[in-house]
């Protein structure tokens, strides 16, 4: 079906109950529909959202067009969490229903602030030649869930020197002055972000921009975010417009990270280290951070892409959110581990130790599960393991010694998605000793290598009964222990 411009702007509201009905029965009646992740219920979902903690509860919000699997009128949808892993769905948050969000409730964050949570995003505007003006708006979300929208927007007018591509604020409070990042894209069609500051979100100055050391690094920095942690300044962004690069820049777009001294409020100075990509997966893209709790600082992304088919659009539904990662600083690269609540997942439980040599041992089966695979002993050439397996069905993920690359392969994974963009992702790892930590969902794999030193997201679409996990050793001996936990 060919989504024309009419139908991508059309209205929930204007839909009848009995079309959502329909949708929804045929999003149900998909057979890779996710049992743990955060999914639409019908329609397209993009960037996480509003990710905060407010009022004893978590919330996560995300970019949502709710007729069909395309990009078109952007309403925020609400999920929260006491705990991180359980996610109830509160329905629409925020509907583009004014003169300054008429194209979409773009992306943006949220604050807590005298017992509110603000929830700043970019208002999209087109107007009848199609060109777009963006508004940064701010709306307010009170304890009982209730949120209002500014009666105009916060930011009206895109700076000078910039084009309408100045979207996606991301909020931070640093002593009693609140800031914003966002993303935008200079007049001579470079990428970058910009910041402003204000002492009660309601008056924003414009600050300038972030200086950087990346002058031309992309066309658009989308989904900017900065915060500190382990006493680091870190900026998080998804550029568009890299070109590929050996095992990098793979995906259509990317989405990294600055490490480097404090961001200087007032020079605007941010001094940093090399750009690393988050994620060295097939589908990951515009994650937001906050803080945990107790003080962690955990990150969500979109496991997706912008402008890719994905199987699940005959259904009527596409994407979903990653689970949330905790993230730490070493030697001025992030990790990323799986948030620590995510134990609460954990079923029955399998265990193995094992040595294989030029083998392919079969052990443990399962559909939903998390795997930790760790490598005691190495000689081998090439380690790994194939999951969601059955016959020549599988994804792989393994370890090459002699390369000393970890490599993720898709082309075998069932049916096939972006393969225009290849079909195996791979990253430099000098360990032997390699260890493999698994999230695998009906339609998806998170693969934590070394402790989050590395994190390879991708979707993947077997048939239902691919349920076999089988280890493998090349070329030599290993000697690991596995464990399995259903989820
Ligand atoms: C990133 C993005 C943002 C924008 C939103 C629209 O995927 O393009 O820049 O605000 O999606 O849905």
């Amino acid at each position: 079906m060919e989504w024309t411009r009419e139908m991508r702007y059309r209205r929930l509201e204007n839909a009848s109950k009995e079309e959502i009905e329909t949708i929804t029965k045929k999003v149900k009646n998909c057979e890779w529909r996710q049992s743990y992740h955060i999914q639409p219920t019908t329609g397209l979902l993009n960037d996480p959202n509003g990710f905060s903690y407010f009022n004893g509860e978590y919330h996560l919000f995300y970019q949502w067009f709710p007729l069909g699997p395309v990009h078109g009128l952007k309403y925020w949808y609400h999920t929260k969490s006491k705990d991180l892993v359980h996610w109830e769905n509160v329905g629409v948050a925020i509907k583009p229903d004014h003169d300054y969000d008429s194209h979409g409730a773009y992306s943006g964050s949220a604050i807590e602030h005298e017992n509110h949570l603000y929830l700043m995003y970019t208002g999209n505007t087109r107007n009848k030649q199609w060109e777009r003006h963006p508004y940064q708006v701010m709306a307010v979300m009170n304890k009982q869930g209730k949120i209002i929208k500014s009666q105009s927007p916060v930011i009206a007018d895109v700076p000078e020197g910039y084009t309408d591509h100045f979207r996606d604020p991301k909020i931070w409070k640093s002593g009693d002055t609140f800031y914003v990042v966002i993303g935008a894209q200079r007049a001579n069609s470079t990428g970058c972000a910009v910041l402003y500051k204000s002492i009660n979100l309601s008056d924003w100055t414009f600050l300038g921009e972030m200086k950087t050391d990346l002058e031309h690094f992309g066309y658009m920095w989308e989904c900017p975010d900065y915060f500190e942690l382990d006493g680091n300044g870190v900026f998080v962004f998804s550029p568009q417009g890299l070109e590929p690069k050996g095992d990098h820049f793979q995906n259509i777009y990317q989405s990294g990270y600055l490490v480097g001294d404090k961001l200087d409020l007032q020079t605007l100075s941010f001094s940093h280290g090399e750009f690393h990509e988050l994620d060295r997966g097939f589908d990951f893209y515009a994650p937001q951070t906050t803080l945990s709790s107790d003080g962690r600082r955990l990150l969500v992304g979109w496991m997706g892409l912008p402008e890719i088919d994905y199987p699940t659009d005959r259904n009527d539904w596409a994407h979903c959110l990653t689970l949330p990662r905790e993230l730490s600083v070493k030697n001025g690269k992030l990790f990323q581990q799986p948030a620590k609540e995510l134990k609460k997942l954990r079923k029955d439980k399998s265990e193995l130790e094992a040595t294989i040599t030029n083998e392919k041992l079969k052990a443990f089966s399962g559909k939903k599960y998390e795997l930790i695979c760790e490598v005691l002993e190495n000689d081998s050439a090439v380690f790994g393991i194939e999951f969601r397996a059955k016959g020549d069905e599988k994804t792989v993920i393994q370890y090459d010694a002699h390369e000393k690359r970890v490599m993720l392969d898709r082309s075998l994974s069932g049916q096939p998605v972006g393969e225009a963009f290849g079909t195996r992702r791979q990253c430099s790892m000098e360990s032997r000793k390699i260890k493999f930590h698994l999230f695998v969902d009906t339609s998806s794999v998170e693969i934590f290598i070394n402790n989050g030193e590395e994190v390879f997201t991708s979707r993947i679409f077997p048939k239902a009964d691919s349920n076999e996990i089988r280890f493998f050793a090349e070329g030599g001996t290993v000697t690991f222990i596995a464990k399995k936990w259903d989820i």
